[in-house]
């Protein structure tokens, strides 16, 4: 999968160095952070939106990990590594998981070796893969993960890249098919229903200065990644409203990221 000699172009700005810089990493160029910087100008929600998405990602994977039983991850989009990548809470919780991570960008390549400090009784591995074709990622993934067995598929921040709603649901149903009944599925996802006119602001800022181009939905157009699944409480909700933290300032701020958790029966 992908090329044998990652290229990194520091003169085009990508969504995993963005990001990276959005949450306060220093894995990211200058026209990462100008970009990055204009869409603050434009959207000021972005920087609480990415954080949010990973404390959901930590919440989530340590929901699965601790009480559901859960010791196998394929993480796809995995971004540049951060503080609590999806290996190092789940191995919290249970020190035996195994995690596939997936990415398309050279530069999370680059830094691929950080996300292979597993513990010693599990195992970590890296995929240079393109969501846009699911079936390689499985092929690639079925050398680590035991697909007979339950897995947690984890699609932060990801599938907003694929732009068109039927090939979207069609990767994701074909992930899903492949995992066994106990199996999950943790997706966030970019939204417009909340500081719609901020969001689609940003979004038309994105498309213009960033790559790859993406694409907002709302909580109708997320559910059908859902069908055949259930879903866990809350449902689809802002990341920071899903199943929050006790909090002595009083209810979080919803972001405008949704998330949503659904168990495959
Ligand atoms: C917004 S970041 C999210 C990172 C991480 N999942 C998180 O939530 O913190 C999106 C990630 O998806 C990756 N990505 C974008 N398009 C992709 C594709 N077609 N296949 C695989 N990864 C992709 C980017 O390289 C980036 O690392």
């Amino acid at each position: 999968m992908g090329a044998d000699k990652p290229v990194i172009d520091t003169s085009v700005p990508h969504s995993a160095r963005i990001w990276n810089y959005w949450l306060g990493g220093k894995d990211n160029y200058p026209v990462d952070r100008q970009v990055g910087d204009q869409m603050i100008g434009v959207f000021p929600d972005i920087v609480a939106s990415a954080r949010a998405d990973r404390v959901f990602l930590g919440r989530a994977v340590r929901l699965l990990a601790g009480e559901r039983g859960v010791d196998q991850f394929l993480d796809i989009g995995t971004g540049l590594p951060t503080v609590d990548n999806t290996h190092e809470v789940a191995q919290r919780a249970n020190p035996a998981s195994r995690i596939v991570y997936v990415d398309n960008d050279p530069l999370v390549l680059a830094h691929a070796r950080a996300l292979l400090t597993s513990a010693p009784e599990g195992e970590t591995a890296y995929l240079d893969g393109d969501i846009h074709d699911p079936a390689t990622i499985l092929r690639e993934a079925s050398r680590t993960l035991d697909f007979s067995r339950p897995v947690g598929l984890t699609l932060l921040a990801i599938v907003q890249f694929i732009l068109d709603d039927q090939e979207a649901y069609a990767a994701v149903r074909t992930l899903m098919e492949a995992l066994p009944p106990g199996s999950y599925l943790v997706l966030s996802h970019g939204t417009n229903e909340i500081n719609t006119q901020a969001s689609n602001a940003a979004v038309d800022y994105w498309n213009e200065h960033g790559t790859p181009p993406m694409v907002l939905r709302t909580a109708a157009q997320i559910a059908p990644f859902f069908d055949g699944l259930e879903i866990l409480d809350p449902g689809i909700v802002a990341c920071s409203q899903w199943r929050p933290e006790a909090n002595v300032f009083g209810d979080p701020v919803p972001v405008p990221h949704y998330c949503c958790v659904g168990l495959k029966p």
